[in-house]
């Protein structure tokens, strides 16, 4: 089949439509997973795909497949997709751009009445972000086997709520454990959510890989007491021993070799102006393409977190919340984007992903690759987060003639 192109105006008014799920005034999203804004977006979701003649199954993860079904069915079928679900304050391509990518490609092999080979499956996998969850990446992580279901079930936010509970309140607790199978690939379709591309005037990015990843929680200890009598040298400041550990953390990502260190929450208590903070949680992500280099680093956070706890007369814990191996992407599918970019006349780079990605688990046991477009100004994680409506079109054709190609091959 040669060529063919997806609708931009078509891609665009998919974009503009989702974004009013959980839309923020600030021209963002939230759409925590498992909110009523996640469900709303996936009953709309699910509405276009069948409209474009899909069948729909949701596994007991809440996981949505989207099946446009091929010619000989007893092939393996190609997987794309990505999350729908949403950082607070999140921005509005996250996620959304490759499920919707997916679904203007499914609208376009209509349009062009082709029917390919194998199924084509479009995924919505759940509770990437793991802002609310945590961790994340659950959904995929047990359609992969990596993460065990009834544990991700037990998962509680902040108020208190499970996902297992929340699942079901939201109607998404499918009823079946959809497995199609072995897969013959997959491609996740993303905005690259950081500087390289739009730095190099590049359209399209070609990762090879994702880097790997460590969480943390620390729960520090100190000793509560009024902020007015007590002796600047008698205190036992959970908070004062907080920012020792966090500005030691950001200088040794700083003084790393390619490593980034990010304190990302704080949770002060009793959190008042006038009171010695008796307590501090906070977390720490840690994601580097060198895994040695990385737990170096993390090593050197650890030894941090018990030096400064011992100077500011402190005690504090460390715990490992949450880690994923680096996943180095299939060389044939990536060398079948860069090819399809160059084919399609689209500038295109070799890079590394620092985002973590559904694909990193599905990557373990199904060739993977991925297709980058530019983030303006970088930035992404917030409301501004932006891509150009032509990026965004793109991505999608590149999507759109990778999945041609393999669905065919
Ligand atoms: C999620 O978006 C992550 O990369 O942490
Ligand atoms: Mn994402
Ligand atoms: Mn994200
Ligand atoms: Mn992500």
């Amino acid at each position: 089949m040669n060529t063919i192109h997806i609708n931009p105006e078509r891609l665009q008014r998919f974009l503009t439509e989702i974004a009013a799920y959980g839309a923020t005034p600030d021209g963002g999203v939230t759409r925590l997973a498992l909110s009523d804004e996640d469900r709303d977006a996936r009953n709309r979701l699910r509405a276009w795909f069948e409209e474009a003649g899909c069948e729909t199954k949701i596994d007991r993860m809440g996981n949505m497949f989207f099946v446009r079904p091929g010619k000989n069915r007893a092939l393996r079928p190609v997987m794309t997709g990505s999350h729908c679900d949403s950082q607070p304050q999140g921005g509005r391509f996250d996620g959304i751009l490759g499920i919707v990518g997916g679904l203007e490609a499914v609208c376009a092999l209509n349009d062009a009445g082709a029917t390919l080979e194998r199924d084509l499956i479009v995924v919505n996998w759940t509770n990437e972000e793991g802002s609310r969850f945590t961790p994340g990446t659950t959904g995929s992580g047990v359609f992969a086997g990596k993460l065990d279901r009834e544990a991700m079930y037990a998962l509680k936010d902040r108020d208190g709520l499970t996902f297992g509970a929340e699942l079901e309140r939201i109607g998404y607790k499918g009823d079946e454990d959809f497995n199609p199978g072995p897969l013959h690939a997959n491609f996740e379709y993303h905005i690259e959510q950081g500087p390289v591309l739009e730095r190099r005037g590049m359209t399209i990015g070609v990762p090879k890989g994702i880097v790997c990843l460590r969480w943390f929680d620390v729960f520090i200890e100190g000793v509560p007491n009024h902020a007015g009598p007590t002796p600047m040298d008698e205190r036992q400041d959970a908070i004062h021993a907080f920012a020792r550990m966090a500005s030691e953390i950001f200088a040794i990502g700083l003084d790393s070799d390619g490593v980034v260190a990010t304190v990302g929450e704080v949770h002060p208590s009793p959190n008042s102006r006038n009171v010695i903070a008796g307590k501090v949680h906070f977390t720490i992500d840690v994601r580097g393409w060198d895994e040695t280099e990385t737990d170096r680093v993390c090593a050197e956070i650890e030894r941090t977190v018990a030096e400064k706890a011992r100077v500011t007369g402190t005690t504090a814990e460390l715990r490992r919340t949450w880690e994923v191996e680096r996943a180095p992407f299939h060389p044939r599918l990536v060398s079948l984007i860069r090819d399809t970019a160059r084919e399609l006349g689209l500038p295109a780079l070799d890079m590394v992903s620092g985002a973590s990605h559904d694909t990193v688990y599905i990557n373990q046991s199904t060739p993977s690759a991925m297709i980058f477009v530019p983030s303006i100004g970088g930035r992404s994680h917030a409301e501004v987060e932006e891509t150009s409506w032509t990026d965004c079109a793109a991505g999608a054709d590149v999507l759109l003639n990778c999945l041609v190609k393999t669905c065919n091959d």
